[in-house]
């Protein structure tokens, strides 16, 4: 048996040999001579002279293989009552009726096309028609509102849109149609047609030559059997376009090609989470995120298993009894999920009561990434499913798992704090702000020594020089992670903080400079700062704290409304924020930087040193006192 030790150096003494191995599990239109090119891209490009259609593998392959009366997705939706399987041949078909759709279009290979759609399975029938296209898609988490649609549309410039009528939250139908209406209307760019999912929850009115229904686009290639051959698609050209936050309001386009992407991701299947094609595999989340791209969507289909596409909350559809129903009922044998998510669960069900009355037999692990799994929660967790509780940590940018514990390979014992070790393909390196390779126990920067592995994102869309500004320039020869974290004695990880302005609201991933420019819009707003302030259920949540004009005599309740409100308009209500605290001054160094870390620190309760640059370290006692007044707790 190889051990984990043994597989990581494999790959270190040859990465060409593990990443080909790793390829021939793929079927290739034209198979790569070699894994790495290292003379093209920003750090080399992987399998770049091979051909390789994603949703080729992800159902042909499978329907011609043995598994077209296999469930390919099984959609289960406890906010609205529904459940619908989808068997490889029969998601086949959709996704053919839906190729031949956006053909009538003019939706050729490398035109993209956004996806704004709620959990459901037109969403991953969506993505898999563009994939057979070679259409890159870019989805838009259905949480944000029209401002942030409309900047990825002028970022992407997609020819077209696939939406629906509408979206379910708890006690809400969220009108899509209205948000996206506002969005093209926003953008500079239009694109030239939309496809609208009409739900019967609620349905919504079409604009005559622009909007097109997409049950009736799809019916006529169903009923005439239309085939849609997949395309020819280069490993290194782009699958899709995911949009992430960054240090400010303009997010970032993470490009993922095909090839590379299906490799590590086939590869983690087994070597991560331990299923064997055939089995089911759920990922908690959503399409809008990445953990929704890989493990909703393709990871799962690439090899052979059975997703869940999951439409509902852990708690309140109807009850914190859900996810235990669902791993039950559908016989799950691995899930994925935020560690908010069991949070939640936590709260509502304390002693597990809920849990304990599923058939759990068919579970056998539970993964979290997403955000830091507290010990707490892991420890609630092992013992209310019985399970072994896993925790690893990856970025939007990576695709896929940078330090896990390699369950397939084997299960290497748990240090709770930890997303345990570094996977093959990463040389996973901590260094000091000068670039000094930190020795083994010191906080520090978390690095990956280039080139990243097959999977990771080779650039940012249309923005190359933003890329490496932004990730490869401040250590020459690595990718910053932008997490601080260290790596104990037995290389072990330990991630402790972000070293930018990025806060992670319940698993969701945002920027706190995007929200400060919403605020800084509002007329009376002089100066703020938001900060992520720890929360027992969200892990973070957003806490401004705004300077008001001189002379603004109207009651603070109202701004601070209209704050709330600017930001669920601006951003959406997937920001959560709800915190506004009028402060006279903020803490500034010397050279006029907010000092956010410090304050955030204070709130929380964290120790922390006086940066030594502080102009004046009155304004802490005064954002304290301000604090305590707002939160009642003084
Ligand atoms: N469309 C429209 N609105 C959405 C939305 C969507 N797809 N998703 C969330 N929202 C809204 C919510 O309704 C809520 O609105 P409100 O302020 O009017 O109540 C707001 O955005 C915040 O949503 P959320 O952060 O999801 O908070 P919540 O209180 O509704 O639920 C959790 C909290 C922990 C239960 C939930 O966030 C969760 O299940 N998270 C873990 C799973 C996950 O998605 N992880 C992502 C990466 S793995
Ligand atoms: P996203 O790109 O939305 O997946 O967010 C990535 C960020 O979430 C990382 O840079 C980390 O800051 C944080 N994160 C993800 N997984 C973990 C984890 N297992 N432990 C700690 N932080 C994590």
């Amino acid at each position: 048996m190889n051990t984990y030790q043994d597989i990581y150096e494999g790959w270190r003494q040859d990465p060409e040999a593990f990443w080909m191995e790793a390829a021939n599990k793929l079927d290739w239109t034209t198979p790569p001579s070699r894994a790495f090119f290292a003379d093209q891209g920003a750090y080399g490009r992987w399998f770049a002279d091979g051909k390789v259609n994603t949703c080729y593998n992800c159902l042909d392959r499978h329907v011609e293989g043995g598994r077209a009366d296999q469930s390919a997705i099984i959609y289960d939706s406890p906010i609205t009552g529904n459940q619908r399987s989808l068997t490889f041949a029969q998601l086949k078909a959709e996704v053919v009726a839906l190729a031949a759709a956006l053909k009538d279009r003019g939706i050729a290979k490398g035109d993209r096309v956004i996806i704004y759609m709620p959990m459901v399975p037109e969403a991953a029938i969506a993505m898999l028609a563009c994939a057979r296209l070679g259409a890159p898609h870019s989805v838009v988490f259905g949480g944000f509102a029209s401002a942030e649609l409309a900047t990825r549309i002028d970022d992407c410039a997609p020819k077209l849109i696939i939406s629906a009528s509408c979206g379910i939250e708890p006690g809400r139908v969220v009108a899509y149609k209205p948000l996206l209406d506002g969005a093209i209307e926003l953008a500079s760019h239009k694109p030239e047609a939309t496809l609208i999912l009409q739900r019967e929850q609620q349905g919504c009115d079409l604009i005559e030559g622009r909007d097109f229904d997409y049950a009736e686009a799809v019916q006529a290639h169903k009923a005439a059997g239309t085939d849609v051959a997949c395309a020819d698609v280069a490993a290194t050209d782009p699958l899709y376009i995911l949009y992430t936050s960054g240090t400010t309001g303009q997010p970032k386009g993470v490009v993922r090609d095909n090839g590379g992407h299906a490799v590590a991701l086939h590869w983690t299947m087994k070597n991560i989470y331990n299923v064997e094609p055939g089995e089911v595999y759920w990922a908690a989340s959503d399409v809008g995120w990445v953990v929704g791209h890989s493990y909703i969507v393709y990871g799962p289909l690439l090899a052979g298993n059975t997703t869940i596409l999951f439409e509902g909350k852990p708690v309140g559809t109807p009850d914190a009894s859900t996810f235990w129903r669902v791993m039950s009922e559908h016989k799950v044998a691995s899930m994925f999920t935020a560690p908010t998510a069991f949070r939640a669960i936590k709260q509502n069900d304390p002693d597990g009561e809920m849990a304990a009355q599923f058939d759990l037999s068919n579970l056998r692990t539970v993964y979290l990434a997403g955000e830091r799994a507290d010990p707490d929660t892991i420890l609630w967790l092992e013992k209310v499913s019985g399970k072994p509780v896993i925790d690893h940590w990856w970025q939007t940018e990576t695709g896929w798992t940078m330090a896990g514990n390699p369950v397939g390979i084997e299960l290497m014992p748990v240090k709770y704090g930890s997303p345990t070790v570094a996977m093959p393909g990463y040389d996973l390196q901590v260094l000091s702000d000068e670039g000094e390779e930190l020795p083994r126990g010191e906080l520090g920067n978390v690095v990956v020594k280039l080139p990243l592995p097959p999977g990771a994102f080779p650039t940012l869309w249309n923005a190359e020089e933003r890329f490496r500004e932004a990730y490869l320039d401040e250590f020459p020869g690595y990718y910053k992670t932008a997490d601080a974290g260290m790596m104990d004695e037995d290389g072990y990880l330990f991630i402790m903080a972000r070293t930018d302005d990025i806060i992670n609201v319940a698993g969701h991933r945002l920027s706190t400079g995007g929200m400060e420019e919403v605020i800084a819009e509002h007329p009376d707003v002089a100066e703020c700062a938001v900060v992520g302030i720890a929360d027992e259920m969200k892990g973070q949540l957003p806490a401004g704290f705004v300077i008001l004009n001189k002379g603004v005599d109207r009651p603070v309740a109202e701004i601070q409304g209209e704050l709330v409100q600017m930001m669920r308009d601006r951003i959406g209500p997937v920001a959560a924020f709800k915190i506004a605290v009028p402060v006279q001054r903020l803490p500034k160094t010397r050279s006029g930087k907010i000092l956010r870390a410090t304050m955030q620190k204070m709130i929380d309760g964290e120790e922390f040193k006086m940066p030594a640059t502080i102009d004046d370290p009155a304004i802490l006692d005064e954002i304290a006192e301000s604090w305590r007044a707002y939160s009642g707790r003084g």
